[in-house]
């Protein structure tokens, strides 16, 4: 139930430090090991590719996904939408794994990917939160989001939870395949830091609504802008503000702007700038300069360690292959404020539903 909560959406925000926890449990040992079926590990390091397959937020999930396997793991990780897979199949490398991303696990436009993964005796996995899911019955492996239902019809919680299960799977992997990288990580403490600086960031929120009020109700139009990781970030952000709050979002790649969308920014034209990745970060200060001086908005929402005077959010500092679990939150924030504060039904968008299942 939604207890004193107004909205499903603010609740599943608030719940995401408990999911780090929950996934932590579930996939730790008592000696902190990484756990994972250990026949999913065997199939996948036969792999010479990766194939993630999703839909909206799911394949937003996976391009952080991709960024994090190809780290740990070494294995060349491809993402893509699976209602553009389904008619026109991409090619394949000589031994492929398929992933599937669902929160639901009955999205429509992954099945018909699934279908052809099967028909090709191409191995798969599901990572989905709903336990005997159709995506999860017709794969050969399953793992679990442990996200608890999610309700709202923007994604927040199984979000986060599938960059947490594919962490998980990034790191089991790569130690099977003895990835230096992979046996270095302490992902059991980064997770742990992720579900504190989520909780700090939530108990945080009030300034998140003071943001939305300021400077995104009043508004037509916004972007987001980011590289990297925070590129990844930045669709997602995009994609939760415009479907709860109808303010036409853009999220953009930060120094893609300059080459064509910059014309779109007018004095207010809100522009929320993520910055955590250290190869880029000054590199996005650049391009923040740019709209400003074309009067924009900007918000900024940087990590700790490239934070600025004046940044509207600073993020606590956290591996930066983990560093979506944190800046997503914010952008969560700001979504369900803009959506709340302008009288709208933010669990329960127009035109939506929870579940797709049609093409
Ligand atoms: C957006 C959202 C959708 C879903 C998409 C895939 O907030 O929730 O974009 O992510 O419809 O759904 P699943 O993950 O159930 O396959």
């Amino acid at each position: 139930s939604k207890g004193t909560y107004e909205f499903y959406m603010l609740k599943e925000i608030d719940e995401q430090p408990s999911v780090m926890r929950k996934i932590s449990q579930t996939y730790f040992d008592e000696n902190d090991d990484v756990k994972v079926d250990p026949k999913i590990i065997d199939s996948i390091s036969k792999a010479d590719r990766i194939y993630i397959y999703a839909a909206g937020t799911s394949y937003h999930a996976g391009l952080v996904g991709k960024t994090m396997l190809e780290h740990y793991t070494g294995i060349p990780t491809e993402v893509g939408l699976a209602s553009e897979a389904g008619y026109h199949f991409p090619m394949m490398s000589k031994n492929p794994f398929f992933i599937f991303l669902t929160q639901s696990g009955e999205t429509a436009d992954s099945r018909v990917v699934l279908k052809e993964v099967n028909k090709r005796n191409i191995p798969s996995l599901t990572i989905t939160n709903v336990e005997g899911s159709t995506l999860s019955r017709e794969a050969d492996y399953t793992m679990l989001l442990e996200a608890g239902p999610e309700i709202a019809v923007a994604s927040t919680k199984a979000y986060t939870a599938q960059i947490a299960v594919q962490a998980v799977l990034a790191k089991a992997l790569g130690e099977a395949l003895n990835k230096a990288e992979a046996k270095d990580w302490n992902l059991k403490h980064d997770l742990a830091i992720a579900a504190e600086g989520m909780q700090q960031l939530v108990d945080s929120k009030e300034s998140l609504k003071e943001i939305a009020d300021k400077y995104l109700i009043k508004s037509r139009n916004a972007f987001y802008i980011g590289r990297g990781i925070d590129y990844a970030v930045a669709l997602e952000g995009a994609l939760k503000l415009k479907e709860v709050s109808y303010i036409q979002t853009e999220g953009f790649a930060a120094a893609e702007l300059k080459h064509g969308t910059i014309s779109l920014i007018e004095k207010d034209t809100p522009v929320i700038a993520l910055i955590n990745d250290p190869a880029t970060a000054d590199l996005t200060r650049g391009n923040i300069q740019e709209v400003v001086s074309r009067g924009a908005n900007v918000v900024t929402i940087a990590g700790k360690d490239f934070a600025r005077e004046g940044d509207n959010v600073v993020l606590p500092t956290i591996n930066y292959y983990m560093s979506a679990l944190l800046t997503v939150v914010p952008a969560q924030l700001l979504a369900y404020y803009a959506s709340k504060d302008k009288g709208l039904d933010v669990d329960k968008p127009r035109n939506l539903a929870k579940s797709v299942t049609v093409e």
